[in-house]
């Protein structure tokens, strides 16, 4: 099939966030230190009702109802997480229940911290480019709840799930030979105590892995990409313009996000690599080229002329991607795609045709990659645009919650990690319309969903 990619995508989030400003206050540390410092205005988190179960049961439902999409037309259904809540039945398992009587349905869940919605991702491009393809349509979904102990880390938490539906003819085709790897055996952030839902972290060293594994993504991605296209026309650009960096070829660059300020530091890292490794397409941007012999390491990130001197092109390529990153917090899984999402509802659709849009996605332990999308136009992009116009709305429509509530959410669901049976609480009238919930958990862990 030809222009396999992305048809559709719906993300959900929990009702209710805790503000930045107030958690600065709360938590006793410097005003400005996760507003500014971390670069986060709102943080998501879930009440007793809700789960990554819940969150995937409902992005699955209203993007199929939505898309008005059959569920006998799905032939491949995975999901991306890093919150299992079952060391052996499969996320997807338990997504079944919309299904009715479709059963032939591929797929289980991919696991690697905020990697697993690009492995699922990956596998279901695969399959639908593959001789086990049967011309049905595939379904994606990356959800996680992001929640830290007290500490430092805490306010880099969130919580989402991104449902993706792909198939052929897409307006997001991801782009075919186009793609690069770094993976390694490291122990940055890891879940290895099962007797807690966080993980343990080591903050300063997850950012040095994060910084590594973009440089040889994308050095590696570069060499395929001028390998590809000198094969085909002779040159090193697409359209046959004037030199350009590879990355100069791109219009967004849409960045795992933690939190806003890695991106920004992300950018800055990747854009003075980029001068370093194709100096010549910088020659008019004398605040860029001084840096062409520098030794860039992570602390000099941290010096503000360095940020300033890639501002401009921050605010063109990757500033837009920002706003759901932002004001959700980190997604784990998902977070990618809300950053995705934002550059989708960023511009008018007649300037969006034919853009290029590239990808890196991480997770700590640790698998990364660097791909890339192009948008197609035509009626299918001016409907997956459209199916995206509530999300602006349902971010303002959620509530915003005590930094005590915040705090005493946590600590129930410190309290009830692992325990069975388990009646959730909160007010179910407190979720969104047409929000699947947990009704409760039997004393053998049987989980229990209804839908508002
Ligand atoms: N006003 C403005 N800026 C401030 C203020 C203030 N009042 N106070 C501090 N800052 C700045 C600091 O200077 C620092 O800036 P810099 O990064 O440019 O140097 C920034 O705020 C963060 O301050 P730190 O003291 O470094 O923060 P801390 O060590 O408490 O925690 C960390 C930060 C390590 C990111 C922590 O939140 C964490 O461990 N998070 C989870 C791990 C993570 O997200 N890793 C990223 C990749 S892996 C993944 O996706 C899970």
């Amino acid at each position: 099939p030809d222009h396999v990619g992305i048809l559709a995508l719906e993300i959900v989030v929990p009702s209710t966030y805790v503000n930045q400003t107030d958690l600065e206050l709360h938590d006793g540390v410097s005003k400005g230190k996760y507003t500014i410092g971390l670069g986060q205005e709102r943080m998501a988190f879930c009440s007793d009702r809700e789960d990554v179960v819940s969150l995937c049961l409902t992005a699955v439902s209203l993007l199929m109802h939505r898309t008005k999409t059959s569920y006998s037309n799905i032939g491949r259904l995975e999901v991306g997480t890093e919150t299992p809540v079952d060391k052996s039945k499969s996320i997807k398992s338990m997504l079944m229940r919309l299904f009715d009587n479709c059963n032939n349905v591929e797929g289980v869940d991919s696991t690697n911290a905020c990697y697993g919605g690009t492995a699922a991702l990956f596998n279901s491009i695969a399959w639908l480019e593959s001789s086990a393809w049967d011309g049905r349509l595939a379904l994606v979904v990356a959800a996680d709840v992001a929640t830290y102990a007290r500490g430092g880390a805490r306010p880099t938490g969130g919580a989402g799930a991104v449902a993706m539906l792909l198939g052929p003819n897409a307006p997001l085709v991801l782009d075919r030979e186009l793609r690069a790897s770094h993976m390694a055996d490291t122990y940055d952030f890891y879940k290895g105590d099962m007797g807690t839902n966080y993980p343990t972290v080591d903050g300063k060293v997850s950012i040095r892995c994060y910084f590594e594994a973009l440089y040889n993504c994308y050095y590696l991605y570069r060499k395929r990409f001028l390998k590809k296209f000198a094969d085909t026309d002779n040159t090193n650009t697409p359209n046959n313009t004037s030199p350009k960096s590879v990355l100069q070829h791109f219009d967004a660059i849409v960045f795992h996000s933690p939190y806003g300020k890695l991106v920004r530091k992300a950018f800055t890292w990747l854009t003075l690599h980029d001068v370093q490794l194709d100096a010549k397409c910088y020659e008019d941007e004398s605040d860029l080229l001084k840096y062409v012999n520098s030794d860039i390491s992570v602390n000099m990130l941290s010096e503000l002329g360095v940020i300033k001197d890639t501002d401009k092109l921050f605010k063109k390529l990757t500033a837009p991607t920002q706003k759901l990153p932002k004001n959700i917090g980190n997604m784990y899984t998902a977070s990618i795609f809300g950053g995705l999402i934002s550059y989708l509802l960023s511009k008018p659709i007649n300037e969006m045709a034919g853009k290029r849009i590239a990808m890196f996605s991480f997770g700590s332990g640790m698998c990364s990659s660097f791909y890339s999308i192009t948008i197609r136009p035509g009626e299918k992009l001016e409907t997956l645009i459209d199916l995206l116009q509530h999300v602006p709305v349902m971010l303002e429509n959620r509530q915003s919650t005590s930094t005590v509530e915040f705090e005493n959410t946590l600590t129930n669901r410190e309290l009830a990690y692992n325990k069975a049976p388990f009646e959730p609480t909160s007010n179910v009238d407190n979720l969104f319309p047409d929000s699947w919930y947990l009704t409760h958990i039997d004393s053998t862990f049987k989980r229990y969903y209804a839908q508002k």
